[in-house]
């Protein structure tokens, strides 16, 4: 299964030598899939075809077909019935990875294997081979060797609207005011571009939002947070006070003859500061301090590919333009990739050193290898339609297998006006993603769950309230990603990589071990198949049992989508009194210690490390019990969910 080494062409000084192409090729079992790659549109299985690893703003929207898309990694995840591996090219120059699944010769012998060819454009030949017996092994040598993902404050694990285009502090209060209104949990609000002066970085327009930190204090009694679009390139004009202190301090990516290099971006004419040189990273950081002062509690940054606007050729730096790259000294082919990595390593540490008690919230488009320190990702400018839905679901997922485990979509699309429907759906998927949050262009409709009708807000409503219900178990999957690098949404396959059926299921998903979660991803779908990994599964509306391995037609009516539960599992949720409590799926009968679940106990947003509780469920005698590992009281609440059918009553499932 180890990836061999085979046909090294090697154009240039050498392997390793800067400048020098090379291409490896890899063999892999006939069965084996391919996930990860970074953030695709087509996925998550990556099939038979070319993957660029470059950066890049697609420009306007995108779709499945798109790619490459913000946020590339020379990452793979092979799995296979012999196991698991990732391949990790350490290297971050351009390249493509070609890929050719393998096909099995039915019994005859003739297997043909798949392969998967690497070529990058320069830089070393490294790479790093995680072989494991299963992915949770395998993802967790990632996080041991590119770090844990940050865990983010608690709030932000709720739901987040945003709109580019909100016209003014007034504008922002009445969609908040909506929410209060309607009874509908809101965590934060995002500010884009528009609240900028002239679209600058770190300003205000105090025309359009006078106060600002007061604004931000008036809202936060309602418990929503400000989050702060941040840009990188800054705008190149006199009197701009970020500018001027940058230029001060020779803090911009220059070109080999010494002269500033200049890109178009939202305010216009901008220059672009060298978040690969630890100086300009401190100089950066220490700017946020500006957006803490006008009351926000969380960073997006966006346009880090880095996007400059062109009418045609790259929307990007030249590639002769010079970077620090750590005292080492390079051009644009090597920092292009790692830019958005760099600008999110000196907003966390500017964040950390700012605000030392705080967990920093951030997330950012671009990134590569080892973003998930710092925060984590959205799928960027997905065109609203089924498809751009279908294609949110594969960059969640893929990035979660690459190592960037809290992302999610703009829910109801970034272009256009979603049909109530698509709306709904979209939601509904989005309410058990990591990052929960509406948002849409300046020229598109509005997302707010009262805009499309009483039946649509009916139901979002309905998905927000659940998404209240389960922040317990989101904070807790926060930590266990912390701890193991299991990203909070998994491939169905997760547990049982050897189900062939299950590898290619790709529009469902488990959150945790606990949930398994099938979003409607087709308009007029008021039922749907889904495909179960083995054991016992609850639906969690009805509480019927369906057992695994195999596929059940379920009910997903608009109400909400269909939802399954693991026997056995323990789901930490909100108990209607505010506290926590246990929803203990009862186990499978006759079987020992047939389940456990885990429960974080929360700290709050500071840098406590939480405790965590592991339970142990049984069913004996009819009678379903639950132990804390370790002895001691359960603590908690407990409410048994899921009737064990009698043992004659076989009621699942239908399987294919
Ligand atoms: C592009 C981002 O992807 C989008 O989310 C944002 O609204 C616009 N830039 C404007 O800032």
């Amino acid at each position: 299964m180890e990836p061999r080494v085979g046909e090294p062409r090697v154009g240039g000084p050498g392997i390793g030598g800067v400048g020098a192409r090379w291409l490896q090729r890899s063999e892999v079992a006939a069965d084996a899939r391919f996930f990860g790659l970074g953030g695709r549109a087509s996925g998550p299985r990556l099939r038979d075809g070319v993957y660029r690893l470059w950066n890049t703003d697609p420009g306007g929207s995108f779709e499945p077909g798109d790619d490459p898309l913000y946020l590339t990694m020379p990452v793979q995840l092979v799995v296979a019935d012999a196991g698991t591996h990732l391949v990790f090219h350490d290297n971050s120059w351009d390249g493509t990875v070609t890929l050719r699944e393998g096909q099995e010769g039915a019994g005859s012998g003739h297997d043909r294997p798949g392969y998967c060819r690497t070529r990058m454009d320069g830089g070393p030949l490294r790479y790093w081979v995680i072989v494991g017996t299963t992915p949770a092994r395998v993802l967790h040598g990632w996080a041991a060797l590119t770090g844990a993902p940050a865990v983010p404050p608690r709030w932000a694990l709720g739901h987040h609207h945003a709109r580019w285009g909100f016209h003014d502090a007034e504008e922002v209060r009445r969609v908040v005011a909506g929410y209060r209104e309607r009874d509908l949990p809101l965590s934060a609000l995002h500010l884009d571009i528009d609240h900028l002066s002239g679209h600058r970085v770190f300003t205000v327009d105090g025309a359009r939002f006078p106060d600002l930190p007061g604004l931000a204090a008036e809202l936060l009694e309602d418990g929503v947070r400000l989050v702060s679009i941040v840009d990188p390139a800054v705008k190149a004009e006199p009197g701009n006070a970020v500018y001027e202190s940058g230029a001060a301090d020779d803090v911009f990516v220059r070109d080999a003859r010494g002269r500033e290099v200049r890109g178009e971006v939202w305010a216009g004419e901008s220059a672009y500061p060298d978040f690969t040189d630890p100086r300009v990273r401190t100089w950066w950081g220490g700017l946020y301090a500006e957006r803490l002062a006008q009351g926000f509690s969380g960073v997006w940054h966006d346009m880090n590919e880095p996007v400059s606007f062109a009418a045609f050729g790259e929307t990007t730096l030249p590639r002769s333009a010079r970077h620090a790259l750590e005292g080492r000294g390079g051009d644009h082919r090597e920092a292009h990739n790692v830019y958005g990595l760099a600008m999110a390593r000196a907003g966390y540490e500017g964040l950390c050193q700012l605000r030392p008690d705080e967990r920093p919230f951030l997330f950012s488009r671009s990134g590569w290898a080892g973003l998930q320190r710092y925060g984590g990702s959205w799928s960027g400018d997905v065109a609203t339609g089924w498809a751009g839905l279908r294609a949110s679901l594969s960059l969640v997922i893929g990035l979660g297998l690459s190592g960037v485990p809290y992302s999610g979509p703009d829910i109801g699309g970034f272009t256009g006006f979603p049909s109530p429907e698509l709306y709904l759906r979209w939601f509904q998927l989005g309410a058990y993603l990591p990052l929960f949050r509406t948002h849409s262009a300046i020229s598109a409709g509005r997302r707010e769950p009262w805009e499309f009708g009483s039946r649509v807000l009916e139901h979002a409503a309905a998905a927000l309230r659940e998404r209240q219900r389960l922040l317990p178990y989101f904070t807790t999957l926060a930590q266990l990603a912390a701890r193991t690098g299991a990203p909070y949404v998994r491939p169905v396959w997760w547990r049982t990589p050897k189900d062939r059926a299950l590898r290619d299921c790709e529009d469902a998903f488990l959150l945790g071990d606990a949930l398994l979660v099938a979003p409607v991803l087709e308009e007029g779908a008021r039922r749907r198949a889904v495909r179960l990994p083995r054991g016992r599964w609850y639906d969690t509306v009805t509480g019927r049992a369906y057992d695994g391995p195999g596929q059940v037609v379920l009910d997903a009516p608009l109400s909400g989508i269909p939802v399954l539960a693991r026997a056995g599992s323990v789901v930490p949720v909100a108990a209607p009194d505010g506290g926590v409590e246990l929803e203990v799926w009862t186990p499978y009968q006759g079987r020992k210690g047939a389940g456990t679940g885990t429960l974080a106990v929360d700290t709050g947003d500071g840098w406590e490390k939480p405790e965590l509780l592991r339970f142990t469920t049984r069913l004996r005698d009819g009678e379903v019990t639950v132990e804390r590992e370790g002895g001691g009281e359960v603590g908690y609440p407990i409410r048994v969910r899921g009737e064990a059918p009698p043992s004659d009553d076989r009621r699942g499932p239908r399987t294919s």
